[in-house]
């Protein structure tokens, strides 16, 4: 008996710690993202800025987590003034989600 109550405690906290960290946008930005559009979005020499971006304002979750997981290259950069494109992210699907919402939301203000 004891064992199976601490195997389920683990799988408890596993599955808990494991959507904690899908829903947390925040941290994926300032882990990924931030490297290239600055710690608040407010763009850099390598990428722009996405506070107050119209693409971002404009575009739904569905748009903008297509940038984020295929990256931007070739004929579909919309900012080729800048050095180098965007490389497709390698995040989950909930996780790409997560910091779109962050990125249209949260961020913005
Ligand atoms: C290696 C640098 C780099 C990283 C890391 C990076 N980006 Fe980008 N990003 C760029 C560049 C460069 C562009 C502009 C590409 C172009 O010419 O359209 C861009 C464009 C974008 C756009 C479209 C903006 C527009 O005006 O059309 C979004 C949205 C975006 N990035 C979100 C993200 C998010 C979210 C992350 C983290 C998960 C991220 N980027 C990580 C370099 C980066």
């Amino acid at each position: 008996m004891r064992k199976i109550f601490w195997l389920l405690v683990v799988v408890i906290v596993i599955v808990f710690a494991g959507s904690a960290f899908a829903a947390d946008g925040k941290s994926i930005f300032t882990n990924i993202c931030a490297a290239c559009h600055g710690q608040k979005g407010e763009g850099s020499p390598i990428a722009p800025a996405l506070k107050g971006n119209a693409f971002v304002k404009d575009s739904d979750i569905a748009a903008i987590k297509q940038v984020i997981l295929k990256g931007r290259s070739g004929k579909d950069r919309k900012h080729p003034n800048f050095p180098a494109d965007m490389p497709a992210q390698a995040l989950s699907d909930g996780d790409a989600e997560a910091v779109a919402n962050y990125e249209k939301n949260d961020l913005q203000k």
